[in-house]
C-alpha cells in the first residue's frame, strides 16, 4: 500500500476533513468502518425484536403508539446504517449473511428479555440513553455516510429516551407494585447497559486505531462514565435504587461504579446470552419468510430498468 498516500490520508484526518465513498483510503480504514457500521445496522433491527415483543400488550393506545413508532423508528435506523455501510462496498445481503449466520455481531444488550413493561420503559430510558452517548460522537465520525446518518438517528434517539423516561416516572409515581416493577427492571438492566459502551479500554482491541482514524471520538470507558454520572441523578429523581451498593461519588463529581461482570460480557459476545439462540432464529425466519419480498423488489426494478431502456 503507498505510504505517501497513507500519510496523505492521515493528514486529512488530522485536518478533520470528511472521508467520502470515493476518496482513497487505507483498506483497514475500509475493513473497520464495514464492521462498525454493519454491525451497529445489526444492533438496530435485533433491538426491534425485545421491544417488538410488547407492541400488542401496550398499557393505552398513547404508549402502544409510541411504542410502534419506536419499533419503525429502529427499523429506519438500520436502513441507513446498511446504505452506509454499502458504500464501502460490501453488499447489504452479505452484510446481512455474515449476522444469520453468526459472524458478525450486534450489540449485547439485545440478548436480554423483555419481562415487563417496565423493561419497555427502562430500555428507552438506558438502552436508547446509553445508544445517545455513543452516537452523539458518531456525528463527528470521519466517514461521511456514517457521520450524517447519526444526525438524523440521535434526532430520533431522543424522543426514544424521553418516551422511556416518561413511562418509568409513570411507574415510579404508580403504585407500589408498580415502582417496585420499575426497580426490577433496573435491577436486571443496569449492569447489561453498562455492558454496552464495550470492553474497558485496555482490553478494547480497535480503539487504537479507531481513535487514530477520529471514528471514534472518546473512548469505552469515557462514555461509560458520562453516561453513569448522567444516570444517577435521574435514577435518585425516580426514587430508584442503582444494583450496586459500592457505588460513591469522587472528588470530581464522577460516580465510581463496582467492577463489571466481563465474563458475562465475554458469555453474551460467545453467544450464550439469555436470548441469543431466539433472536437470531427470529432473525432468520424472517429472513426466509421475507425472501419473496426482496425477489419482487428485484424483478420490479428489472423491469422498470428494462422500460427506461426501452
Ligand atoms: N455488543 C456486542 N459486541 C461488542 C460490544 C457490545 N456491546 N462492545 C464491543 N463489542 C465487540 C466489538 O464489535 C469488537 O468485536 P469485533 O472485532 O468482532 O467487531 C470487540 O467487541 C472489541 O471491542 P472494541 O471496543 O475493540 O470494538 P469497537 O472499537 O468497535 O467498540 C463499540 C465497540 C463502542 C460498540 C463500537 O463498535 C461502536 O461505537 N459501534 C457503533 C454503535 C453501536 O453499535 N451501538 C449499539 C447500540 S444499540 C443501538 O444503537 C440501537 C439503539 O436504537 C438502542
Amino acid at each position: 500500500e503507498d505510504a505517501a498516500r497513507a500519510a496523505q490520508f492521515q493528514a486529512r484526518i488530522d485536518e478533520d476533513e470528511r472521508i467520502e465513498p470515493n476518496d482513497w483510503m487505507p483498506a483497514a480504514y475500509r475493513k473497520t468502518l464495514t464492521r462498525q457500521i454493519s454491525q451497529h445496522a445489526h444492533s438496530e433491527i435485533v433491538g426491534m425484536l425485545p421491544e417488538g415483543n410488547w407492541i400488542t400488550r401496550a398499557p393505552s393506545l398513547r404508549r402502544k403508539a409510541a411504542l410502534l413508532a419506536k419499533v419503525q423508528d429502529e427499523c429506519g435506523h438500520g436502513l441507513y446504517l446498511y446504505a452506509a455501510a454499502e458504500t464501502l462496498g460490501t453488499s447489504r445481503e452479505e452484510l446481512v449473511d455474515a449476522m444469520l449466520a453468526g459472524k458478525a455481531k450486534y450489540s449485547s444488550i439485545f440478548n436480554y428479555p423483555t419481562l415487563t413493561w417496565a423493561d419497555i420503559g427502562t430500555i428507552g430510558w438506558l438502552v436508547d440513553g446509553a445508544a445517545i452517548m455513543n452516537q452523539i460522537p458518531l456525528c463527528r465520525c470521519s466517514y461521511g455516510p456514517y457521520a450524517r446518518a447519526m444526525i438524523r438517528v440521535c434526532k430520533e434517539e431522543s424522543f426514544h429516551q424521553r418516551q422511556g423516561f416518561e413511562i418509568v416516572l409513570t411507574l415510579c409515581r404508580g403504585t407500589e407494585e408498580q415502582k417496585a416493577m420499575a426497580q426490577n427492571a433496573l435491577d436486571r438492566w443496569w449492569w447489561p447497559v453498562l455492558m454496552m459502551f464495550g470492553p474497558p479500554d485496555q482490553a478494547s482491541q480497535h480503539s487504537d486505531i479507531s481513535t487514530k482514524w477520529k471514528i471514534k471520538r472518546f473512548s469505552n470507558d469515557e462514555l461509560r462514565q458520562k453516561f453513569v454520572d448522567a444516570t444517577v441523578p435521574q435514577a435518585q429523581f425516580l426514587g430508584l435504587t442503582i444494583p450496586d451498593p459500592g457505588m460513591k461519588q469522587n472528588e470530581n463529581g464522577n460516580w465510581e461504579y463496582s467492577p463489571i461482570d466481563w465474563e458475562e460480557f465475554k458469555q453474551v459476545l460467545a453467544g450464550n446470552g439469555p436470548c441469543n439462540r431466539d433472536r437470531l432464529a427470529a432473525r432468520r425466519k424472517a429472513h426466509e419468510e421475507g425472501a419473496w419480498v426482496r425477489e419482487a423488489a428485484a424483478a420490479h426494478a428489472e423491469k422498470r430498468k428494462g422500460r427506461r431502456l426501452a
